[in-house]
């Protein structure tokens, strides 16, 4: 499923905004806006809009570690009317790629777990659970990359 990475602009900024998970999901990630407005104070944080055919599906946020090889996955989200298509994992492979060329070799993220978790997205995509609660009380999850 192609997918492109795409900036976010004075002119696309209020259409990313306007992506949103299902109902059910909005415990498990914060609203766009909220995350692009948050990265916008984190000089270590990059966001991207994810696009399919030149349309708007989803979003992600990532920031360097403290370590120089360690990266986390802050937010991530693929827009309900988008989801099950292979976007998400496809968007997710271009930034595993993106920050192994920049010689990171971990990627951390966190996940709220229950029934709508999307834990198991995570260890299908390679993932796997640390056994730690992170200090926010989420589940900590690695990829090597
Ligand atoms: C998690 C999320 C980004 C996945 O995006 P997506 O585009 O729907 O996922 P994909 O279509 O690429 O799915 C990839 C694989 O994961 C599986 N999968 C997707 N969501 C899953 C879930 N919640 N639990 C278990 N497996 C899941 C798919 O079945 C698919 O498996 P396959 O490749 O064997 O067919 C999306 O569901 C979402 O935005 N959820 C709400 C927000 C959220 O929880 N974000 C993460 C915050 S940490």
């Amino acid at each position: 499923m192609p997918v492109e990475l795409r900036e976010i602009t004075a002119e696309t900024v209020r259409i990313i905004c306007g992506l949103e998970v299902a109902e059910e999901q909005s415990d498990y990630v914060a609203p766009v806006a909220i995350s692009i407005a948050q990265a916008h104070f984190e000089p270590r944080a990059t966001f991207r809009a994810i696009y399919a055919e030149d349309e708007p599906v989803g979003f992600m946020l990532w920031r360097d570690g403290d370590k120089p090889d360690a990266a986390y996955l802050w937010r991530f989200m693929v827009d309900r009317r988008h989801q099950g298509k292979g976007y998400g994992r496809a968007a997710l492979e271009q930034v595993f790629a993106l920050l192994k060329a920049r010689g990171i070799t971990t990627l951390s993220a966190s996940v709220v777990r229950g029934e709508h978790s999307p834990l198991g997205f995570y260890l299908s995509i390679g993932f796997i659970e640390a056994n730690e609660v992170t200090s926010t009380g989420e589940w900590l999850i690695l990829k090597s990359l």
